[in-house]
């Protein structure tokens, strides 16, 4: 007998497109294959322990439970960057954090549930779980999301093409402001070690600068190019920063890393507007757009992009091809091993076509 009940959940940070992916899952799983889909709550949370309600609990999704999702924000099933079943945060009697295996009970509880399969939609960290779950009996398989686009085996995460829309349409915005009051307007967008999200607004956006993970900067640079546009007349500048941006020798600002979680990036536009600050003559503002490109409507391209994952992800299920994440490769669709897929990261080429683009139209990447 083929698979009949299958669980879906989604990991790690909220991303435009989840739902999208969940919608057509959903919809491919019961019209097409007449399965009983069940929906987890945050992440692993559901499975590590079966009476979990934060607020729900996990659901059993119908054609009438995913009506309407596909253009909504968020994740109807709830998600959570805190909940590795191989390193689960758990609070002891004085207060400290530390970390246990709950995978056991991922596993016996999967069992319990009569599930035959899961597809979990994530990012880097859900894939390397995925494939220690997998290593444990459970059929896995994966879609990769995330806004930051760092996923190394497919061409594009869904998620990302929403967030560089809100950070191109925020640099628009500043813009206006950076003219009108002559300043250094500087942004700081998402995309934790990986410079995707800067460098694709930064160019679709006009920006006069953009600070990347991948190519450490000097402030000199940065300075000179604004002297030499206003000796041109050009009194305004737009920097685009990167969360994970470094100084030339230096680290990322990370605000705290707590355990059996990511290092949280924090100050990295604020840190530029302090040290720019004194080498120029210009007022500096500062604004980090943060959450706001994690959530709202998909974009037309990650709602096609996300329902396209979900459809691929349910018959990769049928055809009983677990250990696979689906990815998108030359406009097409296709599947990658998950053991490959949670291997590597992607980061943007220094020598890359297109900052090669974005510096022969003259945007300044402080190198
Ligand atoms: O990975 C997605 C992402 O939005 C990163 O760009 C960012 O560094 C991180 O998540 C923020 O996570 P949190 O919502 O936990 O602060």
């Amino acid at each position: 007998m083929g698979v009949q009940r299958v669980a879906i959940m989604t990991g790690g940070g909220d991303c435009p497109g989840l739902n999208a992916v969940i919608y057509g899952a959903v919809r491919v799983g019961i019209e097409k294959y007449g399965w009983e889909v069940l929906g987890i709550e945050d992440a692993t949370n559901g499975l590590i322990d079966l009476e979990y309600r934060f607020p729900k609990g996990n659901q059993w999704l119908t054609l009438e439970s995913v009506r309407g999702i596909l253009s909504r924000g968020g994740t109807i099933l709830g998600t959570s960057n805190r909940s590795d079943p191989f390193n689960y945060v758990t609070t002891g009697p004085d207060g400290k954090e530390t970390t246990v295996d709950v995978s056991d009970k991922v596993v016996a509880n999967f069992q319990k549930l009569g599930l035959q399969a899961l597809i979990s939609i994530g990012g880097d960290g859900s894939m390397r779980i995925a494939r220690k779950l997998m290593d444990k009996g459970i059929p896995i398989v994966g879609v990769p999301k995330t806004i930051d686009n760092d996923l190394a085996s497919t061409d594009q995460t869904f998620g990302f093409d929403t967030a560089v829309q809100i950070a191109t349409e925020a640099l628009d915005r500043v813009r206006d402001t950076a003219e009108s009051h002559d300043r250094v307007m500087i942004v700081e967008v998402m995309g934790r070690d990986a410079g995707f999200i800067a460098l694709h607004a930064g160019i679709a956006g006009g920006a006069d600068a953009i600070l990347l993970p991948e190519i450490p900067y000097r402030l000199e640079p940065l300075a000179e190019m604004i002297a030499a546009r206003r000796a041109k007349g050009q009194t305004h500048c737009v920097i685009v920063v990167a969360e994970g941006a470094k100084p030339l020798g230096g680290d990322a600002s990370v605000l705290e890393h707590k355990a059996g979680a990511m290092p949280r990036l924090v100050g990295a536009g604020t840190r530029v507007a302090e040290r720019l600050g004194p080498m120029i003559k210009a007022e500096l503002r500062v604004t980090v757009l943060g959450h706001i490109q994690r959530g709202g409507s998909p974009s037309n391209f990650d709602r096609i992009l996300a329902v396209r994952y979900g459809q691929s992800a349910a018959d990769l299920v049928a055809e009983g091809r677990f250990g696979h994440m689906v990815a998108l490769r030359n406009g097409a669709i296709t599947s990658v091993p998950i053991v490959e897929a949670s291997s590597g990261v992607k980061r943007v080429e220094a020598g890359g076509q297109l900052v090669q683009t974005a510096k022969a139209i003259g945007v300044c990447f402080g190198d």
